[in-house]
């Protein structure tokens, strides 16, 4: 018999997270049965399957579901169809990732039953809590009982928070075994080229609430993005949340090139080629930083800060004259550093660890 061991995936940017974990089980952690859940919020072809195929993650054991809805009705949702699996399968640890909603809907669910909870990419802190992502980082890591963490920064945050040291693990970051392990493989697709992209071209994405729910904010970005593309193209992946608010306001972005979100793949190979990267999204900011490529960061704060103390990320504010300032100074490309343990080994340190405390625990080997 051997431990099981429930991942939680839902959406978009979970599921480069969870691949690595799986391989690295399956190919190195015999002792230790990957169960895979799909939460279903996210549920798009492009926002979900295309990654599955494309980083040969298993069909998940159990789709829940869950959709679209309003933050209680996707926490309270999933918690309900969670619990139901979860008593179900008796699991030995549930792990969860990032700080989507169903990361706090799973891990409050899971530490309700007793059984052990692991948070990968613990420790993120920007200190904002009208972001919905800042109260799901806070509750999740104050009720998980493994934090592992992504740099030197988020386990000091947690020990300030008075968790206590043995709970936290700092392993590395868990999206660069991904890029790791895809990047050839992106690199040989044509994508630049297929979009008519033959020279320099930036690279945009925008789906924070507080960037595009408010027409203000978001009209001033845009224009913003509107200038800086006469002087180089702009290629823009449009998140639906994002696609519904640019139809319903009347902008001029005729020379800015708007597109269907791309997979994990086409993503990877237009960022490591772009000039510059201008978004509000969490995993191009590492990203980034780890192929040494500009980022304009459009958010008033950010929960990476390595990003920008070590790597090549700028934080521009939300106004249209703080992007046009930050896309300015990227000119001047930075010389970042890739941070310690962003190395490709952070699912193999997660997996040890995790065997060793199951280990330690009790044996049902
Ligand atoms: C969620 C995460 C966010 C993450 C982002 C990546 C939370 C609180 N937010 O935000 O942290 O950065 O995913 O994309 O969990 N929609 C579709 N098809 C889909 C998914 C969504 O059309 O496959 C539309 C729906 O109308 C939905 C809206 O997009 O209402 C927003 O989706 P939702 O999953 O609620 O939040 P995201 O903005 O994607």
């Amino acid at each position: 018999m051997a431990y099981k061991v429930v991942l939680v995936a839902a959406a978009r940017p979970n599921f480069m997270k969870i691949a690595p974990l799986i391989h690295s089980m399956r190919a190195h952690f015999p002792q230790m049965t990957p169960i895979l859940v799909h939460t279903g919020q996210h549920y798009d072809p492009n926002m979900s399957q295309t990654f599955f195929d494309q980083l040969e993650i298993p069909k998940p054991d159990i789709n829940l579901e869950i959709g679209k809805g309003t933050h209680a009705q996707q926490t309270g949702q999933t918690m309900i169809a969670f619990e139901q699996f979860l008593s179900e399968v008796c699991p030995d640890a549930v792990v969860v990732v990032g700080d989507v909603n169903a990361t706090l809907a799973c891990s409050l669910v899971a530490a309700k039953q007793g059984v052990l909870v692991a948070h990968v990419e613990a420790g993120l802190r920007s200190f904002d809590r009208t972001m919905p992502e800042e109260i799901n980082r806070l509750a999740t890591d104050a009720i998980s009982d493994i934090l592992y963490t992504p740099s030197p920064d988020a386990s000091e945050q947690l020990r300030k928070e008075g968790v206590p040291e043995e709970r936290i693990v700092f392993v590395g970051n868990i999206m660069i075994d991904t890029l790791f392990a895809q990047r050839e493989r992106a690199s040989a697709l044509t994508v630049a080229q297929d979009l008519g992209l033959t020279a320099r071209f930036g690279l945009v994405t925008l789906h924070r609430p507080s960037n595009v729910d408010h027409p203000e904010t978001f009209t001033g970005i845009m224009e913003a993005l509107s200038q800086i593309s006469q002087e180089l193209p702009l290629v823009f992946p449009v998140h639906p949340r994002t696609e519904k608010i640019l139809n319903a306001l009347d902008l001029d972005l005729s020379q800015i090139r708007r597109i269907s979100p791309l997979g994990y793949l086409e993503m990877l190979n237009l960022t490591a080629q772009a000039q510059v990267v201008l978004t509000d999204s969490g995993g191009l900011q590492e990203e980034t930083t780890a192929l040494g490529v500009p980022c304009v960061t459009i958010r008033e704060n950010t929960e990476r800060p390595i990003t920008i103390t070590e790597g090549t990320n700028r934080l521009a504010g939300t106004s249209k004259i703080g992007v046009l300032t930050a896309y300015q100074a990227a000119q001047q490309p930075k010389q970042g550093r890739i941070p310690q343990f962003w190395d490709g080994q952070t699912a193999r340190r997660i997996n040890q660890h995790l065997f060793d405390t199951l280990q330690a625990r009790g044996s049902r080997l």
